[in-house]
């Protein structure tokens, strides 16, 4: 339990004793516990400033603070503020997720102490629920045909996701969907919280979610560096590069160069991308996705038609632009899936059929037998 807590009113060791009484499934910061308010009968417990609590500020200023740093969402300030008060005055048992403008997600609990009294705890869960990218029952039905059921997709932020199934089982609508290349029939894809459902394609690029493969980005007649330069264009101004100062273009030179470099083609810089051999041709895509500078990167079956040496090549790129930002992919290659993602979600005609590490996918009999099924047919 907290061992710099603070409080009004010498009531600390009363706070203290409250606090051993709580059932065990209740979390409580445990460096950052601070006791803040107390009006006889209402603990209030928050990750606060030592300060703050050592003026002995009142309950409903430290409501406003946290209404004023957008803790309680979006609204009047004023409202937010009495709908707290009157929560915690009503001592209703209460469980809300609040997102902070940090992006920090915190679980607010409110319970009833066993000896009188309530207390409310303040958990840090960001961990647990930093889904950047999540569907809804989403589905996608062709003319009668159901290629996508019911699909709630969950993409935690910072990770390396990849879904994988059967030919056909729905995992490229799925890309189609989630970029808005296809509409969905029904269902909802939020980034970041928004709804995106109805954002065109363009707009969910410049968002930040951005797609590569199957659908090239590449120029083939142009050098390698020049697509590059096409993409980053693209990126800033889109199409009316032409009147800018020269200085700006330089600005674009260094960093074209920088993502040759990155995905190791400065060597290739000169080339026709037409000439470039199969498994570069790809970092070259990768490098023009990244020049989106995208948070969510899709691939769309990253190492298909490569030899041993370029998938090797692939996945450690991979690897490495996975670093700040998300990736969804989709590959068959199990040997590179098993390698790179943090989470897998299995598609089986349309629908998901199981979820969770490669080691857990891997077990799981529905899974085998899906493979094995197709393996047979
Ligand atoms: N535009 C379309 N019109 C009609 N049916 C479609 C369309 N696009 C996809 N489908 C069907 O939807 C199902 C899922 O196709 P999808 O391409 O999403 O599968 P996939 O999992 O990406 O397969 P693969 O592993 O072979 O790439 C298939 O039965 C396919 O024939
Ligand atoms: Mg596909």
């Amino acid at each position: 339990m907290a061992s710099h807590t603070t409080g009004e009113n010498g009531q600390l060791e009363a706070l203290q004793a409250a606090l051993e009484q709580l059932d065990q499934g209740i979390t409580v910061f445990d460096r950052e516990l601070r006791l803040v308010g107390w009006n006889q009968r209402f603990f209030e417990l928050l990750e606060f400033p030592q300060r703050l609590a050592q003026t002995g500020t009142h309950f409903s200023e430290f409501m406003r603070h946290n209404a004023e740093r957008g803790e309680y969402g979006d609204g009047d300030v004023d409202a937010l503020v009495s709908e707290r008060v009157e929560i915690a005055r009503s001592f209703r048992p209460h469980y809300l997720e609040r997102v902070r403008p940090n992006g920090a997600v915190i679980a607010v609990k409110g319970e009833p102490l066993p000896g009188g009294g309530f207390v409310t705890t303040y958990t840090d869960i960001t961990k647990d629920r930093r889904y950047i990218l999540e569907t809804d029952g989403l589905t996608k039905e062709f003319k009668g045909f159901v290629a996508v059921r019911n699909v709630n997709l969950k993409v935690r932020k910072g990770t390396i996701h990849a879904m994988i199934g059967p030919n056909g089982a729905g995992k490229t609508t799925v890309f189609n969907l989630l970029t808005r290349f296809l509409p969905v029939s029904s269902g909802s894809i939020r980034f970041k919280g928004k709804d995106i459902t109805q954002t065109g394609a363009d707009a969910i690029a410049r968002m930040g979610i951005v797609r590569s493969f199957q659908i090239s980005s590449v120029f083939p007649h142009l050098s390698v560096r020049e697509n590059v330069r096409v993409a980053l264009q693209r990126k800033y101004g889109r199409d009316s590069q032409f009147w800018r100062p020269a200085r700006e273009l330089d600005g674009l030179n260094d960093e074209a160069e920088k993502l040759l470099f990155e995905v190791g083609l400065e060597d290739y810089a000169e080339l026709m991308a037409v000439e470039l051999p199969y498994g570069r041709k790809r970092a070259l895509e990768i490098a023009t996705t990244l020049a989106l500078d995208p948070e969510v990167m899709l691939l769309d079956e990253p190492t298909q038609g490569m030899g041993h040496e370029d998938i090797g090549r692939i996945t450690d790129l991979i690897r490495k632009v996975a670093q700040n930002r998300t990736i969804l992919m989709v590959e068959h290659n199990l040997s590179v899936v098993a390698n790179l993602s943090q989470w897998i979600t299995v598609l089986q005609r349309g629908e998901i059929l199981a979820e969770g590490t490669y080691g857990e996918v891997s077990r799981n009999p529905d899974v085998i037998e899906a493979y094995m099924g197709s393996a047979h047919a």
